[in-house]
C-alpha cells in the first residue's frame, strides 16, 4: 500500500490516554503516517489527509458560548467541506447528537423499536421545567417507575456525570432542568461496556449501581457522580449489593451483534461505545448510554482493531465503486 496520511485531532489528555505515539509507531510499519492536527493553524497547511480521526466533543460544547472554540470548529468544518475525499471518523453531525441526551435517548428508543423484544431502553421523559405538577404528570403519562435516575441534558463535560436517584414524588423537587428522568432498572450492579471499532466490538464488565427496592418510597434523593460508580477502579457504597442474588445472565452474543450492527447503521459512526445492563427480572438487554470515541480501557485489541479499520477505509476509498465499503468510509451520515 502506498503511504497514507491519517490526521488525529484529539485533546492532549485523550492523545496521552490512548497513547497515540505508540499507535503511530504501529501505523508507521504499515506505511501509514499518523499526524497530529493543530486546530489553531489552518489544516490546509498541515498537508493532505486521507482520514481524520477526531474527538471534538469539548470544542463542540464550548463553541456554543466561546468564539475561540467556534473558530477551531470552523477551521475543521471548512477543511472537511472542501475535502470531500477525506474520510472523517466520525462525522460531526452524528457525534453532535450524542452530546445531547434528548437526542441520544430518542435514538435508543428507535433502536428498541427496530430490534423488537430482545433489547430495550428504559422509559424516560425530557424535563424542561421546574414545575412539579408538570413533571409529575409527565412521569405518570410515560409510566416511569420509581426509583428514577436523573441525568443532565448535556452529555459531555464534568457536570454531565452529576446524577441523582429519586425515590418518590417529593424527590422530584430535586431535579435541575434541562434533564432526563429515566426509570431505574435493577441489574445486579454489573455494567457491560461495549466498545465498537468499525466491524469489531469488545465487551468489558464494570461496576455499576446496586439494586434498589422497586416502587416509590420516602427515601431522600441520592446525588452521585457516575464516574465514582462505573470506572474500572470505582469503589462506592452505591455499587455494593445488599444481598447476594442469583447471577444475572451475560448478554447473548447474537443480541449484542444485532445491537452493534443496528447502531452503526443508525449513527453512521465507527468509533463509539454502548453501555448495557441486564434487567435482573426479565433478563432483557437494556441500553442506557451511547458514548463518542470512548477510552477502550481494558480492550487489549484496540490498536490492532483500529489499524484494521483504518486500512479497510483506505482500501475501500481506492475502490470507489465497491459495494463492500464499510459504513463510515465516507458515506454521508444519515443525519446530515
Ligand atoms: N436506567 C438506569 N438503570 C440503572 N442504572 C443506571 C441507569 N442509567 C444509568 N445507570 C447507572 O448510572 C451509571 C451512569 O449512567 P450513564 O452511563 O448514563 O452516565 P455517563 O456519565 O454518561 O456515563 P459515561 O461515563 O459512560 O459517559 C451507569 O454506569 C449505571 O451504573
Ligand atoms: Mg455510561
Amino acid at each position: 500500500m502506498a503511504s497514507h496520511r491519517v490526521g488525529f485531532c484529539l485533546s492532549v489528555k485523550k492523545r496521552r490516554r490512548m497513547n497515540l505515539t505508540a499507535f503511530a509507531d504501529l501505523c508507521a510499519n504499515r506505511g501509514i503516517d499518523v499526524v497530529e492536527i493543530d486546530l489553531s493553524q489552518p489544516i490546509e497547511s498541515q498537508g493532505h489527509f486521507d482520514i481524520i480521526v477526531h474527538k471534538l466533543s469539548d470544542v463542540i460544547v464550548e463553541a456554543e458560548h466561546d468564539s475561540q472554540s467556534q473558530q477551531l470548529l470552523d477551521n475543521f468544518q471548512g477543511y472537511v467541506s472542501s475535502h470531500p475525499q477525506t474520510v472523517v471518523l466520525d462525522p460531526l453531525p452524528a457525534m453532535r447528537q450524542l452530546l445531547d441526551r434528548f437526542a441520544s435517548y430518542r435514538i435508543m428508543s428507535k433502536i428498541q423499536e427496530s430490534l423488537g423484544r430482545s433489547i430495550c431502553s428504559p422509559p424516560y421523559v425530557e424535563i424542561n421545567t421546574n414545575d412539579l405538577s408538570i413533571i409529575l404528570e409527565a412521569v405518570e403519562k410515560k409510566r416511569l417507575t420509581f426509583p428514577l435516575i436523573c441525568k443532565t441534558r448535556v452529555a459531555h463535560g464534568c457536570r454531565s456525570h452529576e446524577m441523582s436517584l429519586i425515590f418518590g414524588a417529593a424527590g422530584l423537587a430535586d431535579v435541575c432542568p434541562p434533564c432526563v428522568l429515566q426509570s431505574f432498572v435493577n441489574h445486579g450492579a454489573v455494567l457491560h461496556k461495549v466498545f465498537v471499532v468499525g466491524d469489531d466490538h469488545f465487551t468489558v464488565e464494570r461496576p455499576s449501581l446496586k439494586n434498589f427496592p422497586p416502587g416509590p418510597c420516602d427515601r431522600r434523593t441520592i446525588f452521585f457522580n457516575s464516574h465514582e460508580v462505573s470506572k474500572p477502579e470505582s469503589c462506592s457504597h452505591l455499587t455494593a449489593l445488599d444481598d447476594s442474588l442469583p447471577q444475572v445472565p451475560l448478554p447473548s452474543d447474537d443480541v449484542m451483534v444485532a445491537l452493534v450492527r443496528e447502531l452503526r447503521a443508525e449513527l453512521g459512526m465507527a468509533l463509539f461505545g454502548v453501555d448495557v445492563i441486564v434487567n435482573i427480572q426479565t433478563h432483557t438487554l437494556t441500553i442506557i448510554d451511547i458514548n463518542i470515541f470512548p477510552g477502550y480501557e481494558g480492550v487489549t485489541q484496540f490498536f490492532g482493531s483500529l489499524l484494521r479499520h483504518i486500512q479497510s477505509v483506505l482500501e475501500s476509498r481506492e475502490r470507489p465503486h465497491s459495494d463492500s465499503a464499510s459504513l463510515s468510509s465516507g458515506e454521508p451520515c444519515p443525519h446530515t
